[in-house]
């Protein structure tokens, strides 16, 4: 369906025409004025100057051939020339009739599907999750999930950190402790075992452990960069402890990020892309890209236009050894290779931004990405606590991310047991306070302009009120309670028909109802889901004012009550479409 703001601009671009104007003066935007009227157009300003005419005179002339449009209950022009409208309650009935309709709530898909990857999560094997991955799984998703509602086919990939010292690191850790392992015995040529030498939580200490201990003894720390290259080219026992830790880890990431509703398509790490490497560089020797710099290999990225020193793009380092930077071009040139991506969206720190500046340049220089081909940079902001500084556990250690949770999932199960009227089983409050502690978390972040740092406040998101995940499922839940109530009636609430607004705070919801699908693209084409996080604060406000001030179920008037109750089913379904989007779910009351 087309936007509700699109067919009023349209509407009022006719009206210029008609008058004998150009038609781009009939921009409408939102009012910014809700008192006086909904929308508004500005146009007879600018086309005075072209018509040398005072704003006003154009406005009057607009405004009369707008009378006559069905879409428009009021068009008034004000001084000193501006077009003040409200939309006809027949309008917004028949919008939201056909929006009810629809499946898809008047969201229309893309026109022209694109292929894009979305990378990120980006954890690091063998270490815990911590709260430092949770907002790149958090946005992530949610992108993710925009471009598939919108029509785009949408690749995540988690992006594994699998490729570093940290490997090196378990593995000098392990065969220090374990030496008797084949793995380490040189002379072993049989079959290593199918079980892992460790558990997940094994895995865990060994590696802070390690990496505790490389840092005051340089033997260890040799010890384990000599591992770290041999498992890198090839070394056969090595390279099967590595399998074991990536099983392990793969594992036990699988479990958290299911906890979070965060799923990836592709499970591809740095080592994936390692394969890509040996071509890469010889492709950037031989165009002449690549140059020697101190011992080392980069690639110019530099540009005149550059107020900030751009660095070159290291490729290799003296000793031969590949980066960060060089994973990231071969990962581009698999992903050409195997998927043909449109974009490819990055969700990471923003503090690594230079990283894919240089990344992005050197792709494009030298011609990994068609020209076409969208390299999307998304940094987040830091997650801090109410300290202002990165949030930590109270004991000031990096906060893991299950204890996050379950302290979350925790406050939420008290919350629910004291704020629930009737009694709730066990069972029952403890998923709930799963469901609506996974609300509390992602909204919480999302509802950020990703770029900025926040404050993890946890009283704050997990409260009923206010700008919260939790405020919106109460509001969801509230109307699924009315419509169970409307249904021990005997009666259908998907067979009523809406009606026309009786009053402003109907229309005033009925007019944010149709507001969905602009929301939804305005949000994917920035990248932005704390737009539709806004959109749905808003419509949530709209939706409880509505319902104080309405009577729903005692309305007398089965027609009337039938079209109340048509609103709240839209009104449910484009709440709960909106925080599927967003990665969460309502409960069925909380
Ligand atoms: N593993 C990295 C980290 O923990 C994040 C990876 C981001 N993605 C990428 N393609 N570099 O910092």
């Amino acid at each position: 369906m087309k936007k509700l703001l699109d067919q009023i601009t349209e509407e009022v671009m006719k009206a210029f025409a008609a008058s004998g104007y150009e038609e781009e003066y009939g921009k409408v935007t939102l009012s910014n004025r809700p008192d006086l009227c909904e929308y508004q157009c500005n146009g007879s300003m600018a086309a005075a100057k072209k018509y040398h005419c005072a704003p006003i005179q154009i406005a009057s002339k607009v405004v009369e051939e707008l009378e006559k449009s069905a879409i428009f209950e009021e068009a008034l022009a004000v001084n000193p020339g501006f077009i003040n409208l409200k939309v006809s309650a027949s309008f917004v009935q028949s919008y939201l009739q056909a929006m009810l309709q629809d499946e898809r709530l008047g969201c229309d898909k893309t026109e022209k599907p694109k292929t894009m990857i979305v990378d990120y999560g980006g954890p690091n094997v063998a270490k815990p999750l911590h709260v430092g991955h949770l907002r790149s799984a958090i946005i992530g998703e949610s992108v993710k999930r925009l471009g598939r509602f919108v029509g785009h086919q949408m690749i995540g990939d988690i992006h594994l950190g699998d490729w570093g010292l940290q490997m090196g690191l378990i593995i000098t850790e392990l065969k220090h402790r374990k030496p008797e392992l084949p793995y380490f015995d040189e002379s072993f040529g049989g079959e290593y075992p199918k079980e892992a030498p460790f558990t997940i939580s094994e895995l865990e200490e060994i590696y802070p452990t390690a990496s505790a201990r490389s840092k005051e003894d340089e033997a260890y720390k040799n010890e384990a960069m000599e591992a770290t290259y041999l498992v890198q080219h090839g070394h056969r026992g090595y390279q099967a402890v590595l399998q074991h830790i990536l099983n392990v880890s793969v594992a036990d990431l699988k479990k958290n990020y299911a906890s979070l509703k965060v799923e990836f398509d592709l499970w591809k790490g740095e080592s994936d892309a390692q394969p890509y490497i040996p071509d890469l560089v010889e492709m950037l020797k031989e165009k002449g890209f690549a140059y020697e710099s101190e011992g080392a290999l980069v690639v110019d990225v530099k540009e005149d236009t550059d107020t900030k020193e751009v660095p070159p793009c290291m490729i290799l380092k003296s000793d031969g050894a590949s980066l960060y930077t060089t994973t990231d071009l071969a990962t581009i040139v698999e992903r050409m290779k195997l998927y043909h991506p449109d974009d490819i969206i990055y969700v990471v720190d923003k503090r690594q931004e230079m990283h894919f500046v240089q990344v992005f340049r050197c792709a494009r220089k030298t011609g990994l990405v068609d020209s076409e081909t969208g390299l999307k940079f998304l940094g987040f902001g830091t997650m801090n606590g109410k300290d202002g500084k990165p949030f930590k556990t109270r004991e000031g250690g990096v906060m893991r991310l299950e204890h996050l949770i379950a302290d979350i999932d925790e406050e939420m199960y008290r919350k629910i047991v004291d704020n629930s009227e009737a009694e709730i089983p066990e069972e029952e409050a403890r998923e709930t306070a799963q469901t609506v502690g996974l609300s509390a978390v992602k909204y919480g972040d999302l509802s950020n302009q990703a770029s900025k740092d926040y404050v993890f406040d946890v009283e704050r998101f997990t409260s009923f009120e206010g700008n919260t995940g939790p405020y919106i499922l109460y509001t969801i839940v509230r109307i699924k309670s009315i419509l169970n109530k409307y249904r021990e009636l005997g009666l259908d609430p998907e067979s009523g028909i809406i009606r026309a607004p009786e009053n402003e705070t109907q229309k005033s919801l009925m007019l944010r109802l149709a507001r969905f699908n602009g929301a939804v693209w305005n949000a994917f084409e920035e990248l932005a889901p704390h737009k539709l996080c806004a959109y749905i604060y808003e419509l949530a406000n709209a939706f409880n004012k509505f319902y104080h001030e309405t009577k729903i179920l005692s309305e007398e008037d089965e027609e009337i009550r039938s079209g109340l109750v048509a609103v709240l089913v839209l009104t449910k379904r484009v709440l709960e479409t909106c925080i599927e989007i967003l990665g969460f779910e309502a409960p069925e009351r909380m």
